[in-house]
């Protein structure tokens, strides 16, 4: 216990009188990738997995349960059949056609598994749907939810109606009797005649504000908590591709669910110690909904789009610079979609598609981890279209994978060179790096007007990207010591955001991330507290603090710190990080505050371990806890405990 508490004193001043740089409102936000199932399978509330049969196996995490249709475990398609139409529905071509002939229970089933199970709730209502066609109406089809074991918990009947052999969408509710993990969706029909199926879905009614077939609350909920900035959507690598062909298209992604075509993810098999065959994208969170959930979170949108280059750690494809117009029109196009009025062709699109409001779009992305001189090149074509049309969106252009280096170092110029508004930095590196970065940003050339995104980093606990890495306390602590450097220079880092957002236990290409979520529930990180802590307590104004010789505290005595004022509260935001394990007596001395006794608001974070993980069933190890301390004579005293990250709130 001794040396938890205080040896030293270490004495600073805050210069609360003399603010030397706004921080943007975008400083702190969010990195969303559908990487670990982020969407599929996690934010997107979907519960069946490969809905429409689009996947490269067509019946992929179906079951099919007949005795003409399966022998010796080979699917034959006798009475259930595979059918693709590609001459029909080019986006969706593939459905499946059941015969009946006067068929009773258990003999004809299809059972889907879901992502890893289908997470169900005691007594939640579910709706189901599907889309069906047929020519007579003599068929019944019966919906019911079941546990790993086989009990039913769940169930529902419809008999189709329509007969005029053209597609309708039905739907029909099913209350959860029990509480499942890993629930299954089984299908079994009755009666006589054929009927043609697809777009078979299942939603929980509890998502976010309710909507149907939207969002899970619980992970809306995580990433509103943060108070975000900003989201910067939909990757990541996904938006390159692996190729050009599967390189992310939003205005494919937006419009009817049934007409979203669906294609591979990147993930799917990148990972080569974890692959997922069954990691495919169906858009069912496309471009419109990534708007919705900004607006609904109260974050700017920050869409990232292609540049006409694949990613350059795999394929590297390139579209020849007279081929790009169609890449610069989809980003021409997405501003309009964004932002138009309704008397705009893409405007009026988002009209129809129930958002009149524009979404009030600044910024966008071109290129995602792109480097060397054909990215420049590209980027440049795009700077001059948008500037044209748009001088007032802001464009982010990449650096690369890394951050240092000469790749690095000439994109970087190179990009300055065209003035672009913000340059996105990528971190993924050990621990003692962002220790060692604390200071980065105190030395950056001031004279430029380009500004920095630190789009991606996450301190990884063995040193590199690897699966082995853990969500410890000794990456946290590390990532806040970076942190109160990127606050401190909130002139030229208007922006940043920890990736990966979000992984589902068992379905993760990439460790460390930020939630981690089952079917079920999701664990706060200790890495999303810290973030979490800097989102809620940003401020908008940088005051120094400094040390005794007068320097900005990027480790002397293993203290990191930042100072902030929040003018709307009127408050002075302290940050301080003890990466030592010896606890630390501080005393700042508060320059412009008035000699009244007042008391400071503390939030810590700590733990003893840096070795020290939260987890499902112990999910609060490293948690914030809160205390008030006295403020005399213009004094902040706080022992600081050995490895901690504290955040003080002092009313002005
Ligand atoms: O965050 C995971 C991946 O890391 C992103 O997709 C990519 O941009 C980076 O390499």
């Amino acid at each position: 216990m001794s040396n938890l508490w205080a040896q030293n004193k270490i004495t600073f001043t805050i210069q609360a009188n003399k603010p030397t740089a706004t921080v943007a409102s975008t400083m702190w936000g969010l990195f969303f990738e559908d990487i670990n199932l982020g969407a599929d399978g996690g934010l997107y509330a979907e519960l069946v997995k490969n809905r429409s049969f689009e996947f490269d196996t067509p019946l992929m995490g179906w079951k099919i349960n007949s005795a003409k249709d399966v022998m010796y475990g080979f699917y034959f398609g006798s009475d259930i059949q595979l059918i693709n139409q590609p001459d029909k529905a080019a986006t969706n071509p593939r459905f499946i056609r059941v015969a009946l002939h006067k068929t009773k229970k258990g003999e004809l089933s299809l059972t889907n598994e879901g992502f890893r199970g289908m997470g169900i709730k005691k007594n939640l209502r579910y709706e189901f749907s599907v889309f069906y066609r047929q020519q007579t109406a003599t068929a019944m089809l019966h919906a019911e939810l079941i546990t790993e074991k086989g009990d039913i918990i769940g169930s529902a009947v419809l008999a189709p109606e329509q007969t005029d052999n053209r597609w309708h969408k039905v739907e029909m509710s099913l209350t959860a009797l029990a509480t499942e993990p890993k629930a299954n969706l089984r299908l079994w029909f009755e009666g006589s005649g054929i009927v043609d199926l697809d777009m078979i879905s299942l939603f929980p009614t509890d998502t976010w504000k309710g909507r149907k077939g939207g969002l899970r609350a619980d992970l809306v909920q995580m990433l509103a908590d943060m108070k975000p900035g900003f989201v910067r959507f939909p990757g990541g690598c996904i938006v390159e591709g692996r190729d050009l062909a599967q390189r992310y298209q939003w205005k494919k992604t937006i419009g009817p669910l049934e007409e979203r075509k669906l294609i591979i993810n990147r993930w799917n098999n990148e990972v080569k110690t974890r692959p997922v065959p069954d990691y495919f994208q169906s858009f069912g969170l496309g471009f419109l909904e990534y708007f919705q959930l900004c607006e609904d979170i109260g974050a700017e949108p920050l869409p990232i789009l292609n540049c006409g280059m694949a990613c350059q750690v795999n394929t590297a494809e390139l579209i020849p610079l007279e081929s790009l117009d169609p890449y610069v029109q989809d980003a021409l196009d997405l501003i309009e979609f964004a932002n138009g009025d309704g008397s705009t062709p893409w405007g009026k699109l988002r009209a129809d598609l129930g958002h009149p409001a524009p979404f009030q779009l600044k910024m966008l992305g071109v290129g995602n981890e792109n480097f060397g001189l054909p990215y420049v090149e590209r980027f440049k074509r795009f700077q001059q279209a948008i500037q044209r049309q748009y001088p007032s969106v802001k464009l982010v252009g990449s650096t690369g994978l890394l951050s240092s280096g000469e790749m690095f170092e000439t994109t970087n110029a190179d990009l300055r060179k065209l003035k672009v508004d913000i340059v996105d930095e990528h971190n993924y590196s050990a621990p003692q790096w962002f220790l060692q970065n604390a200071g980065r940003y105190d030395h950056y050339d001031r004279s430029s007007t380009t500004k920095v995104f630190v789009g991606e980093y996450a301190a990884q606990s063995v040193g590199m990207t690897n699966p082995t890495n853990k969500n410890n306390w000794r990456t946290a602590l590390a990532e806040a010591a970076y942190m109160t450097g990127l606050e401190r220079n909130a002139d030229i880092v208007q922006m940043a955001s920890y990736a990966p957002l979000l992984a589902h236990v068992d379905g993760w290409q990439w460790k460390p991330d930020l939630i981690w979520f089952d079917n079920l529930g999701v664990m706060a990180t200790p890495n999303y507290y810290v973030q979490q802590l800097f989102g809620a307590n940003k401020g908008n104004q940088v005051v120094p603090m400094l040390d005794k010789n007068k320097l900005p505290v990027t480790g002397q005595d293993s203290l990191y710190a930042s100072a902030t004022l929040d003018k709307a509260a009127s408050e002075l935001i302290v940050k301080v990080v003890n990466a030592g394990g010896k606890a630390q007596s501080i005393e700042a001395n508060i320059d412009g505050l008035r000699k009244l006794p007042l008391t400071a608001k503390v939030i810590m974070l700590q733990n003893n371990d840096l070795e020290a993980e939260n987890s499902f069933t112990s999910p609060a190890i490293i948690a914030p806890i809160e205390s008030i301390v006295n403020v005399q004579n213009k004094r902040l005293k706080v022992d600081l405990k050995g490895y901690s990250f504290v955040v003080m709130r002092i009313k002005l």
